[in-house]
């Protein structure tokens, strides 16, 4: 056995890349049998109120139509553990877009024409879904996303507010964002003798088997669920969604197996959106810009469903050094669909705010924003008073100034012009905590100095298979190749979803733990290996159960250059420059994939994605890719993600923090402090479309 070392970070090709490009992986919707009945759902048209009558006759004529399944004849479900999933079970509708019925047909065009075919009566109550920064509803919930408490309060920062001698005090707005994945949301559902298996396009097999199981009534033994492959997800696919719950209600009132794919028009209203956002950053601080008082107020919406409260001023309790600090959610309950997680919740908002507000403070002192960064890094976490396990955030900041060649700019703003185009710089700090679950894993020998590792763990496009090898070769002391890896079904050792930037935190922990295993045995065993070979399982709970004493968090610096049309609005990133401080980077290659994701994503955020909601029908007007625009080709000119190697002893046996969602952390506010510097103009709300910026 050679060891080629792996570790730290070798670029290792994507294992299932050859697959993706030739069509040989198999996503959600493509295992549908040959005898199974597509399902089209039918969405409500109206934003509060209840279903009258459905009259299905029409679409039962249409050729091909088997079965139109609404609240009065769909299977009654049991207590879901989440309530987006009560689903045909009562004819009300809590929002524009809740799934009323389900046209089953013997082809998708049948279903498709039948939902077209459908006759629905309502009785519509009055509804509200305009977020305002004074919503007579808001209050303030218990906690915000994440179990972060929803108010924090150190000192008393009025009073240094008013004593401070320079003062920030900005609101900034934001529409509801979009998970658009490129692979819609979908299930195929299949009894047989009494047990369910569901292909569903998630980023977790575990929490989706024991959704359905909850929502079925069903013993979870009775239940496979299976996500080999994943074409994105970005939070959306990170709790269960309706489309295996319905598939498999289906599926069990027709006999038949069901697919199910929700059209690309009707995800906005169903897979969950980034809420809205209103937030007043307040910031105090002396001549020398360091900061005497913080106050980020968060504003958002939820929906009648369920309780959801984007944590946008959770960022400002790890950030910056304040004896005074104020942070503070408070939500409202709109006739709205229920806003979830969508890459970075929580930081993504809030970050665009606080290093908005720090621009604009630097700008008020006419002081270098690296420089004001750099003198109010806190000696450890502002709000726990906890040490840092590592803090990158001045090294990312330095050497992206050092690679940016930040120090040549010239501060005066509307300073530089090319033609009609204005251009500027800016840079933002990210942020995002290190998260970890308990996962189980196991490894064994496979025959010809191979090995088979599994675990249920999902690739949601990440490469998640590919550094699992690495992670088990590095502990077998053997090349990634020899290292067979499955994942992706609930058969295999339980596992947390992908989310949180925690999936190779979680699964990796649990991978090295039963290699490293399975390597003492084979080192202790002697003679040939029994015939069975040798197996180690391993479980993570202990480890990961433990209170850390350290706050652990990644860091980032994003520089931006743009351009500003002065005669159109238009905005262009001509230059995006990350540099990451994420402990280990265990594949250069699929790291730079996600950093430089996250990037593309928040020029989007920046400039272009934003989806305002019709007061009159309550519904997302931005209802597909034609109208909701995400970057494209053209819109990412030189895209460039740089790390500082991190050696933090208090993380998981690989040394790694997350990296999936912190590329998106402060982008925004990178390119909108450009466009400042590119104009002179100060925006506060996004996305800064032309309209905007004129
Ligand atoms: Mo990510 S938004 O935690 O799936």
């Amino acid at each position: 056995m050679t060891h080629a070392p792996q570790f730290p970070g070798a670029p290792v090709v994507r294992r299932e890349a050859r697959d993706k490009v030739a069509g040989a992986a198999r996503y959600a919707a493509d295992v549908a049998p040959p005898d199974c009945l597509y399902a089209w759902p039918v969405p409500a048209t109206v934003a509060a109120g209840r279903v009258v009558a459905v009259r299905a006759v029409d679409a039962l004529a249409v050729p091909g139509v088997h079965t139109v399944l609404t609240h009065d004849n769909a299977p009654r479900l049991k207590e879901p553990d989440d309530p987006i999933l009560w689903v045909l079970q009562d004819d009300r509708v809590p929002h524009h877009g809740w799934p009323i019925a389900l046209v089953l047909a013997e082809s998708l065009e049948a279903a498709r024409t039948g939902a077209g075919r459908l006759l629905v009566s309502y009785e519509r109550d009055e509804h509200d879904v305009t977020l305002t920064g004074d919503h007579p509803g808001l209050y303030t919930p218990e906690e915000a996303n994440g179990g972060q408490p929803a108010v924090r309060e150190r000192g008393d920062v009025d009073r240094a507010l008013a004593q401070a001698p320079v003062r920030i005090d900005a609101t900034y707005r934001m529409e509801a964002q979009h998970n658009h994945p490129m692979e819609p949301h979908a299930a195929t559902a299949e009894w047989a003798d009494g047990h369910l298996t569901v292909h569903d396009s998630s980023q977790g097999a575990t929490p989706v088997r024991e959704s359905l199981a909850r929502a079925l009534g069903l013993d979870r033994d009775r239940i496979t669920v299976v996500s080999e492959h994943v074409g994105g997800g970005f939070g959306s696919k990170g709790t269960t969604r309706p489309q295996p719950v319905l598939a498999a209600m289906a599926a069990r009132h027709t006999g038949r197996p069901v697919t199910l794919v929700f059209p690309r028009n009707q995800m906005a209203e169903v897979v969950g959106h980034r809420a809205p956002t209103v937030q007043r950053v307040r910031l105090g601080a002396g001549l020398d810009g360091v900061l005497t008082a913080v106050s980020h107020e968060v504003v958002t919406q939820t929906s009648t469903v369920k309780e959801f409260v984007e944590q946008a001023a959770v960022p400002a309790r790890v950030m910056y050094a304040s004896p005074h600090s104020r942070t503070t959610h408070r939500v409202a309950a709109l006739d709205v669909p229920t806003p979830s997680w969508m890459r970075a919740p929580g930081e993504a908002s809030g970050m665009y705010a606080l290093e908005s507000a720090m621009d604009e403070l630097a700008c008020a002192l006419g002081l270098d924003p690296v420089e004001l960064r750099l003198r109010n890094e806190p000696e450890t976490e502002p709000d726990s008073g906890r040490p840092f396990s590592s803090r990158g955030l001045a090294a990312c900041l330095r050497e992206g100034a050092a690679r940016f060649g930040w120090h040549d700019r010239d501060p005066r703003p509307a300073a530089r012009q090319e033609g009609r185009w204005l251009l500027g710089t800016g840079v933002a700090a990210a942020t995002y905590p290190v998260l970890v679950s308990r996962s189980s894993a196991s490894a064994a020998t496979d025959g010809g100095g191979a090995f088979r590792v599994e675990v249920n763990a999902t690739d949601i496009g990440t490469g998640a298979r590919t550094v699992l090898a690495q992670i088990a070769a590095d502990a077998l002391g053997t090349d990634p190749d020899a290292v067979r890896i499955a994942i992706g079904s609930t058969d295999l050792p339980t596992a947390p979803l992908a989310g949180g930037s925690s999936g190779t935190a979680s699964w990796g922990w649990a991978v090295h733990k039963a290699a490293t295993e399975l390597a003492a045995r084979i080192a202790a065993h002697t003679g040939p290996l029994p015939a069975g070979g040798l197996t180690a399982r391993a479980d993570t709970e202990e480890e990961t159960a433990a209170d850390s004493p350290y706050a652990r968090h990644a860091f980032g610096a994003h520089f931006a250059e743009t351009a500003v049309d002065s005669v159109t609005g238009e905005v262009r990133v001509r230059r995006l420059l990350g540099v990451y401080a994420a402990g280990r980077i265990l594949n250069a290659r699929t790291a730079r994939s996600q950093f430089t994701g996250g990037m593309i994503m928040g020029i989007g955020m920046a400039l272009t994605e934003g989806s305002a909601i019709d007061p009159v029908f309550g519904d997302f007007v931005a209802k597909d890719l034609a109208s909701y625009h995400v970057p494209v080709c053209a819109d990412t000119a030189d895209i460039q993600a740089h790390w500082i190697d991190e050696d933090d002893r208090h993380l998981n046996p690989m040394g790694s923090k997350g990296i999936g969602e912190i590329g998106i952390v402060g982008t925004a506010a990178a390119i909108g402090n450009a466009v400042r510097h590119a104009t002179g103009a100060r925006l506060r709300d996004l996305p800064l479309t032309p309209d905007t910026v004129l």
